[in-house]
């Protein structure tokens, strides 16, 4: 939720701003703005709409020119998108800062702010801390920076000028992220890596309320008391070519194809002598055959990859497993025990219900397991066990590489906790294993396959107002990410249901037409699932039935059949997913939305 960006250096700083703020622009991108020293002033542009929209104003009013400055791209909470709400925002005549996160006090503060004389021209919570600052600003950013902190509530990262510090910028954290990279006479603030990796890979991360201070010589830490801090310089491992479009015409399409590396990428380290071995992420075999209950506790996508990972641990393992939305499990009381794993799935690693969810977990005395895709994030820095996934940056809002190395990852874990467990032998671990290892290659070959077809089927469902996602058992799961999906890209209403609730009250939405997409790859289900189809077919509706190689499906079953290779069954979901992900894909291409930025959604969702 909302980017920020800041530099220190030589370079033109507008250029720096805006060309890092690009890559940011998946946090949010209802409004962008800079501000950059100019002359000794603080000089501030900014625009309701995309970046290009900022870029297009001072193409025509001017750009800042400078060497200091910070830059905002903004997901907005508190008050419509427009140029006045849009960051950065000025709080008087001493101070000009950015903003991403939420000031929970913001009220209270606005009032006893107004009562001193001040007035607002924002309906934003970061003017309140911006006019906050300006008040207790007397010449020592430090000071006015703790004191301010001591006066907020919520969270936040932000990047501060202060007017008569003209050679200096300063950042601030507390639960929002926030890095300071490094390059040759430069230095950066920013919320995520791809921001600055075209320009270094070196950086700092910021700590809860730790202050950098940004010079032309270099960068300081120091804690909110005024006391110096020595921190570990990091260096990211995402290169610039990874977090570009590289000839693809949308990030969504480009991370579809990274799937099988990415798989591959995540996998391979943690198989040895041809069984999963998790030693390095502190997953020990005797752990793991403790463990008696578990708890997937993930947001959205992440939360549909927990699904997919109960079905396989409940089969293999024969261990329970409650999935739980993250806003739902912080607030309902959930009945953890000591020695249950709580596992929190998330590609950011920021989601603030994902990461309250695992805070109150680790409160109850769970043991917690983060699956992670971004390295050094809240998430994976406070669990107690880890596994990185691999899958490099996913820029694009709709997840998809990342949605399945997470279940390659539940996967693994599947077949070590039913093996340390007894419930499944070597042979069969090793078995299931080796396909697992042999599923980059089928994602690859079923990119190819099913690509122009999945093209083709989208065309069917472009004036569709509603449809069904139907599946049973792995497939109902699988069918759940499928429709997230296609809602969120092409914006057409849709709902996942395992097939054999549909007449329990459902099906009385089939009209003539409706488009449901039925996934059935499971051998014990599909007669069952194929009876379903049947019955919506009967009422009228336009079926697209993802199956393997093997199904026999016959004539008066489905309008449109996408055929996907066939392997061990339980990891079928890794390749029926690929046809789901190219039908929303394309749909959205061909109703001509922005497909890598959806309305109203951001790609990180620091805010409750
Ligand atoms: O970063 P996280 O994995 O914690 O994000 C959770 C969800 O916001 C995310 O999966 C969201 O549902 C996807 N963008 C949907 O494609």
């Amino acid at each position: 939720m909302c980017g920020i960006v800041g530099y220190v250096g030589p370079k033109d700083c507008s250029e720096v701003l805006v060309s890092a703020l690009r890559k940011l622009e998946y946090r949010g991108y209802d409004s962008a703005g800079i501000a950059v020293f100019e002359d000794g002033n603080i000089r501030i542009a900014k625009e309701k709409g995309r970046l290009d929209d900022l870029v297009a104003k001072m193409q025509t009013e001017g750009t800042p020119k400078g060497h200091i400055g910070v830059g905002h791209t903004r997901w907005a909470t508190h008050g419509v998108p427009s140029a006045k709400n849009s960051h950065p925002h000025a709080g008087g005549e001493k101070v000009t800062l950015v903003h991403n996160g939420i000031i929970e006090n913001y009220k209270e503060l606005k009032e006893q702010l107004e009562a001193q004389g001040r007035s607002f021209v924002s309906e934003t919570d970061t003017e309140v801390v911006a006019q906050l600052l300006d008040s207790n600003y007397e010449g020592d950013p430090i000071e006015a920076i703790a004191k301010t902190l001591s006066q907020v509530e919520g969270s936040f990262a932000l990047g501060i000028l202060f007017a008569d510090r003209e050679g200096e910028l300063y950042a601030v954290r507390r639960e929002s992220p926030l890095i300071v990279g490094v390059g040759e006479d430069e230095t950066f603030i920013a919320s995520d890596v791809p921001a600055i990796i075209k320009y270094t890979s070196q950086y700092y991360l910021l700590e809860h309320d730790e202050v950098a201070v940004l010079s032309e010589n270099g960068v300081k830490f120091c804690t909110l008391e005024g006391e110096k801090i020595e921190k570990e310089l990091k260096v990211a491992d995402w290169d610039q070519e990874a977090a570009e479009k590289g000839g693809y015409e949308h990030y969504m399409l480009k991370e579809i194809h990274e799937q099988p590396t990415a798989v591959k990428t995540t996998i391979t380290p943690r198989i040895s002598n041809g069984l999963p071995n998790l030693e390095e992420c502190s997953i020990t075999p005797e752990k793991l055959s403790e463990i008696k209950q578990i708890y997937v506790v993930a947001c959205g996508t992440a939360m549909h990859a927990g699904m997919v990972g109960k079905y396989v641990i409940e089969k293999l393992a024969r261990v329970p497993v409650h999935v739980d939305i993250a806003s739902e499990f912080r607030y309902r009381e959930p009945l953890i025990n000591k020695d249950d794993l709580v596992i929190i799935i998330s590609q950011s690693g920021e989601t603030a219900d994902s990461l309250a969810a695992m805070r109150l977990a680790k409160q109850m005395g769970a043991n917690t397991l983060a699956i992670v895709n971004a390295k050094g994030s809240s998430i994976a820095r406070e669990a107690d066990m880890l596994i990185y996934t691999h899958a490099g940056p996913e820029i694009a809002v709709a997840s998809t590489k990342a949605y399945m190395v997470q279940i390659s990852v539940m996967y693994l874990l599947g077949f070590e906790l039913a093996h340390a467990k007894g419930r499944i032998d070597d042979e069969t671990c090793r078995r299931l294993t080796s396909v697992l290892s042999g599923v980059p290659a089928v994602i690859e070959e079923t990119i190819e396959r099913v690509d122009a077809q999945c093209n083709e089927g989208a065309n069917k469902l472009l004036e569709a107002e509603s449809l069904l996602y139907i599946g049973r058992g792995l497939d109902y799961a699988l069918s759940m990410e499928g429709s997230l999906k296609l809602k969120e890209i092409s914006y057409i209403h849709s709902e996942s249901y395992a097939a054999g609730e549909l007449k329990h009250g459902t099906i009385s939405l089939i009209t003539d037409g409706m488009p449901v997409i039925a996934v059935a790859t499971q051998n014990a289900l599909y007669d069952k699932t194929v009876s379903n189809i049947k019955e919506v077919k009967a009422r009228g509706a336009m079926v697209i039935l993802v199956c393997d190689d093997d199904a026999q499906v016959g004539e008066d079953v489905a309008d449109f059949v996408i055929r996907v290779p066939r392997i061990e069954e339980i990891l079928m979901p890794m390749v029926a997913a690929v046809p789901l992900q190219l039908l929303a894909y394309y749909t959205s291409v061909h109703r001509g939305n922005d497909v890598d930025k959806p309305r109203n959604l951001a790609k990180s969702v620091t805010v409750e």
